[in-house]
């Protein structure tokens, strides 16, 4: 099969009717999209991505009243939510309507819901009329694409078409919630922060889930083929290795005696700035000649929760 790239959204809706699969830009990361209520493209998603059955897909509606034929309840936090985030990087788990296929959800009670922001989802959406599942369209356990550039390289050959809408704005997965009574857990940290949530809905309990405690998806993940070292002192690690050419990734400046690739990614202040940026600076260390890459953890506030979750991930053993 021939990948082409291209901004033609009629050709996208097209083959999204004919229950293929097509690559669309969020303003997340690109999604692998197909129709959330065909078997057949639901299929075609897991095979493309090489991913297990186990591991459900979000579904991405055009609004707020296309959840309602997804679930068989909105709770008033959730309206809330949605009214607060949508369209946006929030994801949301409803307990589901019968007519989501249980491929879509992997079996699970519970679907993942989101409105993306993204315009030309957004026009694909309105015009196919089904809500569109969608992972993020990188190969199972690799960094998620923030450019069409890096689905085409990954997916060449697997899926008909690549929608392209230029980088991604915010850079890093959704954030995605179950909520229970009056406790939002945060099952997967991204492109809301715990604190706008609170700030939201200050009469809730905003947890975020732990390893082992609620946390979804295990192993290593958001993941570059090269090792990935995390550190609070990226210069006192290339330091104490002088002869290795070592990829780094911080926010501060590269001390005089790297001869390594250094990827400065802002400063403490423009952590979306950094966000933006991180998934495609860890891609072209991994594509470059570094033996390993250091990466210097974030601060643990706002997305930066969301960074040091992907980092730890990626760093986990295989
Ligand atoms: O920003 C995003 O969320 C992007 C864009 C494309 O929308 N999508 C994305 O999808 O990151 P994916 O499949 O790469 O990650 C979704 C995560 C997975 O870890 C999956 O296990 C979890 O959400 N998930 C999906 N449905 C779920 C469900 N019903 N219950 C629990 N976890 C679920
Ligand atoms: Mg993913």
């Amino acid at each position: 099969m021939e990948t082409k790239i291209g901004k033609d959204i009629l050709h996208a809706v097209a083959l999204l009717r004919e229950e293929e699969v097509v690559a669309l830009p969020t303003e997340t990361v690109y999604g692998l999209a197909g129709n959330a209520f065909s078997d057949v493209a639901l299929a075609k998603i897991f095979e493309a991505k090489n991913r297990p059955a186990d591991d459900p897909l979000i579904v991405h509606v055009k609004d707020k009243q296309q959840v309602q034929q997804l679930v068989t309840e909105i709770s008033p936090i959730a309206e809330k939510l949605m009214e607060a985030f949508w369209p946006g990087p929030l994801t949301i788990l409803f307990p589901k309507h019968f007519s989501v296929p249980s491929l879509c959800t992997s079996g699970l009670p519970y679907v993942a819901i989101r409105q993306p922001q993204h315009p030309m989802f957004r026009e694909v959406l309105s015009r196919c009329g089904f809500p569109l599942a969608a992972p993020s369209a990188n190969p199972f356990g690799y960094v998620s694409p923030t450019t069409a550039a890096h689905v085409a390289d990954q997916l060449n050959g697997r899926i008909p078409y690549v929608l392209e809408g230029g980088p991604c704005r915010v850079g890093i997965e959704s954030t995605l919630v179950r909520i229970d009574g009056k406790t939002i857990f945060i099952l997967r940290s991204g492109g809301i922060s715990p604190e706008e949530i609170k700030s939201v809905l200050p009469e809730c309990e905003v947890v975020i889930a732990k390893d082992g405690q609620i946390k979804i998806g295990s192993g290593r993940h958001y993941a570059p083929y090269k090792p990935i070292v995390l550190t609070h002192d990226p210069e006192g690690y290339v330091l104490r290795y002088p002869q290795k050419r070592i990829g780094v990734i911080s926010l501060n400046d590269p001390p005089e005696e790297h001869h390594g690739i250094w990827k400065k990614l802002g400063d403490a202040s423009t952590l979306e700035l950094a966000a933006q940026h991180l998934y495609a600076v860890i891609r072209e260390l991994d594509q470059s000649d570094v033996e390993c890459i250091v990466a210097e953890l974030f601060p643990d506030h706002g997305i930066g929760i969301a960074l040091n979750d992907r980092l730890e991930r990626a760093a986990e053993k295989r």
